[in-house]
């Protein structure tokens, strides 16, 4: 098993190289400064997911807690042209974003669960909030938004959108890679 992780380390740094030229896995000043360090979704696990999921041309693609921005650099290589859009919370990770992200992407230094209303069409979580702020968050996407989805990597709290169901659809995808040893859940909710 260590082995394997072994694996998705030396694959991820890989990637991190050739499309950002940095290593987007390390620890990021962030934690010296007593904040909480930020964590990427594995490439394997975005290519994977967004085999499956159709996006349009035209759709603008966010990233709630992009972190150093793993997700936007690959939505930037997969969708030249949607807009691409990062809020980060922390500031420290926020600006090592802005330092290896290219033009492509817009990223703000914001808590998004302060923002009054929140327009997009796909917005990727890998598990920025707890139970409490996820399910804030998604009625707020609701309110904002005639039609979503939400692409939700590792749904550890996706029970706290059970009041949620009749206005909510929720469909659950696996990511398997025996190699990798990745076996993992991902949730797409969008509007009834
Ligand atoms: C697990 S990391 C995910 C990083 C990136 N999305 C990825 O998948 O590679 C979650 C990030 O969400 C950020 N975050 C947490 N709460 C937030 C909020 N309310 N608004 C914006 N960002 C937030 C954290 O600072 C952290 O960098």
């Amino acid at each position: 098993m260590r082995v394997l992780r072994l694996f998705t380390a030396i694959e991820n740094r890989i990637f991190d190289i050739l499309y950002a030229r940095k290593f987007l896995t390390r620890k990021t000043p962030a934690i010296q400064h007593g904040c909480k360090d930020t964590v990427s979704t594995d490439w394997y696990s975005l290519v994977s997911i967004f085999k499956l999921i159709e996006v349009d041309k035209s759709e603008v693609l966010i990233d709630i807690g992009c972190g150093l921005g793993r997700v936007l650099i690959f939505w930037s290589k997969k969708y030249p042209s949607n807009r691409i859009v990062g809020y980060e919370l922390n500031p420290i990770v926020f600006r090592e974003c802005k330092n290896i992200l290219t033009k492509k992407a817009e990223i703000y230094c914001r808590n998004v669960l302060l923002e009054e209303k929140i327009y997009g069409d796909l917005f990727f979580l890998f598990n920025p909030f707890g139970e409490k702020e996820l399910l804030k968050f998604t009625k707020k996407i609701i309110q904002s938004n005639k039609k979503f989805k939400i692409v939700y990597f590792y749904p550890v709290h996706i029970d706290a959108l059970s009041t949620l169901k009749k206005e909510i659809l929720i469909e659950i995808i696996v990511i398997k890679s025996r190699v990798r040893a990745i076996h993992q859940k991902v949730v797409v909710i969008t509007k009834k």
